[in-house]
């Protein structure tokens, strides 16, 4: 075993788990490769929160069948599908070596070993053992952090998978994730995106009631130049945490606030706890504070029992509430959670209609939200060069926005990287905007 390759699909608590994963592989000594031909080591961190993603996983992996025809190469899932499928992952795929559950991450090297010497080998425990504390990461982004300060949701939205792969909610002490955010600092982060499925109920499992605007505060003291934070139930957000939105200059003015649907009715059927006044009203107070702030949010299509009013009052919802993006998914069945059995599936030819729909309208809100930013001067963070045009940088704003720009004269795409710079918006598109250094 000398060197490894891993393929990430989900969310961003996977993408964190993905880099803590070559970080321990790195230490073993092993070193990370581009192309998956060249790896003596394949680790696919899997998701399952919508059938697609899993289909495609599994797509996937059974064509790395081929690899094993002419050397020896150890083949690893974990993650989300790891967690659920555990040892029918290696009746369906039995070129697969190691199968590891989302709380048995730091296992990985030994597990390989094992698998070396003795065969497959299936390590998944249900336990609600606290979230490991700081392991090895190798970053994507030498200037990014992802700070995990919880694991698992205790959250029982009717639709979702998530609570039963990552098992109930478990913070982590302050002053540990506080440690973990100096540590990066020392070593050149200058971003840092807090992690949990429910940041805003933070410590409720530790300290009896929540401390995340008092988190933010402590992490934005330890010195990265900008805090983000995601996801916020939008049931658990408080004042306190959007006054620290208002105040704390370090903290991004940007939220994402999933919405789901703008149907009181569909709302209650999902379990999410609120209904469309409290989060219209929870939206004006977010606006009222921090004006400027940019507003994402999640929607679904296709709940079982969506009508077309319901799905006319997520229209609604979508024009009221400004959003400067939204992640929008068509609802999928996943085995084991209540919306299974509530049947009243709507057909999926209306599922399909609504969905393009609801896109449409996405784009005028985020085309409107973007072109209220022309003119303005934005303090944009460069990422590297432009994927569409290499002779441009791409950067993004406080707002979470890209922006693509010409480097100054005489600086190169790679020393700029990890820096801030003064770009004037000067045209904006629905998907990212276009500017000049301020001269
Ligand atoms: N904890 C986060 C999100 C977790 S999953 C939160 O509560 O917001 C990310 C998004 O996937 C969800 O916001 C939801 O919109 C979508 N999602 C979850 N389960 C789904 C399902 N069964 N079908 C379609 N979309 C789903
Ligand atoms: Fe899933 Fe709801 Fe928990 Fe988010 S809050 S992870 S959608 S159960
Ligand atoms: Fe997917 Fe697991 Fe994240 S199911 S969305 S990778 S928590």
């Amino acid at each position: 075993m000398e060197t490894f390759h891993i393929r990430t699909f989900g969310c961003q608590m996977n993408r964190h788990d993905s880099e803590r994963m070559a970080g321990l592989l790195v230490e073993e000594g092993l070193t990370p490769v581009r192309d998956v031909q060249d790896a003596d080591v394949v680790v696919f961190n899997t998701c399952c929160v919508r059938e697609h993603a899993e289909d495609r996983m599994n797509g996937q992996l059974a064509s790395l069948k081929v690899l094993k025809d002419d050397r020896v190469v150890l083949i690893a899932v974990g993650g989300c599908v790891g967690q659920k499928d555990r040892g029918r992952l290696l009746a369906r795929h039995p070129h697969v070596d190691v199968v590891f559950g989302t709380q048995n991450l730091a296992e990985l090297p030994s597990l390989l070993r094992s698998a070396e010497t003795s065969g497959s080998v299936v390590s998944v425990s249900d336990g609600t053992a606290a979230p490991a504390s700081e392991l090895p990461s190798r970053r994507d982004r030498s200037w990014h952090a992802w700070i995990a300060i919880a694991v698992g949701c205790d959250n029982r939205c009717t639709y979702c998978i998530v609570p039963s792969v990552r098992g109930p909610e478990r913070s982590r002490p302050l002053e540990d994730v506080v440690d973990e955010v100096s540590h990066a600092v020392a070593d050149g982060v200058v971003e840092i995106t807090l992690l949990g499925q429910n940041v805003n109920s933070y410590g409720r499992d530790l300290y009896s009631h929540p401390r995340f605007a008092e988190l933010l505060e402590a992490v934005s003291a330890a010195g990265p130049q900008r805090v983000r934070f995601t996801t916020s139930h939008p049931k658990d957000l408080s004042d306190e945490t959007i006054r620290v939105l208002a105040d704390e200059p370090r903290v991004c003015r940007w939220l994402h606030l999933p919405v789901q649907s703008g149907s009181s009715r569909v709302l209650e059927r999902m379990g999410r706890t609120y209904d469309r006044d409290d989060y219209l009203a929870l939206v004006d107070r977010v606006y009222d504070a921090v004006p400027d702030i940019a507003l994402t949010t999640d929607i679904m299509v296709g709940f079982p029992g969506e009508t077309e009013e319901d799905f006319e009052d997520t229209l609604d919802i979508v024009g009221r509430c400004r959003f400067d993006q939204a992640f929008t998914f068509i609802y999928s069945p996943r085995e084991g959670t209540p919306a299974v059995d509530m049947g009243a599936h709507v057909p999926r030819d209306v599922v399909q209609e609504r969905f393009d729909r609801l896109v449409d309208l996405v784009k005028v809100s985020a085309l409107t939200k973007n072109e209220a930013l022309v003119g303005t001067v934005q303090d944009v963070l460069v990422e590297g060069p432009s994927k569409r045009d290499g002779t441009l940088l791409l950067a993004r704003t406080e707002g979470n926005k890209i922006v693509h720009f010409l480097p100054p004269a005489g600086r190169t795409p790679e020393e700029l990287v990890g820096t801030f710079l003064d770009v004037r918006i000067e045209t904006a598109s629905t998907w990212f905007l276009r500017g000049r250094i301020r001269g």
